[in-house]
């Protein structure tokens, strides 16, 4: 089974009743197949996101191997995203080993040179069919070593949101509208009003970042008012880390590594699953 693009999976999902889909982030292959199974138990399309910092680690060619080896094997419609990039070699990079689906990130420069740059990817991987995403605004917190101070967070104007996509044709937009990457110190303030205002104007997939620590209700609140794509990544790694602390810590040296990893895996499809579940 060949991968899908963003645009394609949402059509499957919307076939199977869901309403939006989730985007998580993988944080080590040892993830993979915590993430199929969880779109199994759902009977859910899946999407992978893959930060910049992991295709470099894993090598973009692995994780495309992988991930359509399962695809295939487990008969799940899987789209694989390469998430925040501002780097273009890199995006070609992604493009050219097989992602479906690649984000450009601009998000940080003045709205004239990422529209520009984001029009660049979009002709980049239109050829290819790859999806293109892109960001405006700026959403707070910590991604993947870039930071964003609650001094520095923008959120994201009606009208340049307009402007934006009829001048790029973009996929999906993530906007900025009170989630923030990362752990929560409080409660998330998402602007619904913000949000329905942005849907109206682009007509546009749009994309919530930040998915970690949000409400239940907030989540589903925001699809209703538009969300389409929801990226979850902080949630998976405090869960994996918390139980691996516990396995190894009670393991014995010589003990199979695997029988540590299997309850972190677990903790990994359960949070999926209930994310998943939000969305129908
Ligand atoms: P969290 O890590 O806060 O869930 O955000 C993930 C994300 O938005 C990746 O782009």
């Amino acid at each position: 089974m060949s991968l899908y693009n963003f645009i394609d999976l949402l059509q499957v999902a919307k076939q199977r009743e869901f309403k939006a889909l989730g985007s998580f982030n993988l944080h080590c292959l040892e993830m993979l197949p915590a993430f199929f199974k969880a779109a199994e138990k759902t009977n859910s399309p899946l999407m992978i996101q893959i930060s910049t910092g992991t295709a470099k680690y894993l090598g973009y060619r692995l994780l495309v191997d992988a991930i359509c080896s399962l695809s295939a094997s487990k008969n799940v419609p899987t789209c694989l995203h390469l998430d925040h990039c501002s780097d273009l070699a890199a995006i070609q990079t992604a493009i050219d080993a097989g992602f479906s689906s690649v984000m450009y990130d601009g998000s940080h420069l003045p709205i004239d040179e990422n529209i520009a740059n984001t029009r660049r990817v979009i002709d980049m991987a239109r050829p290819r069919n790859v999806s293109v995403e892109a960001e405006l605004g700026a959403i707070g917190g910590s991604e993947d070593g870039k930071v964003v101070a609650l001094e520095e967070i923008a959120f994201t104007p009606v009208e340049d949101a307009r402007r934006f996509v009829n001048e790029t044709g973009v996929d999906m937009l993530a906007i900025s509208i009170g989630t923030v990457h990362g752990l929560y110190t409080g409660k998330a303030h998402i602007q619904h009003q913000r949000l329905a205002e942005i849907t109206q104007a682009t007509g546009t997939p749009l994309v919530l970042h930040g998915g970690t620590g949000v409400s239940d209700e907030d989540m589903r609140l925001a699809v209703r008012n538009g969300i389409e794509k929801v990226n979850v990544g902080t949630e998976m790694n405090v869960q994996w880390v918390a139980r691996c602390k516990q396995t190894f810590e009670k393991g014995k040296v010589n003990d199979s590594v695997r029988n540590f990893l299997v309850p972190a895996n677990d903790a990994v499809t359960d949070v999926l699953v209930e994310k998943i579940q939000l969305f129908r």
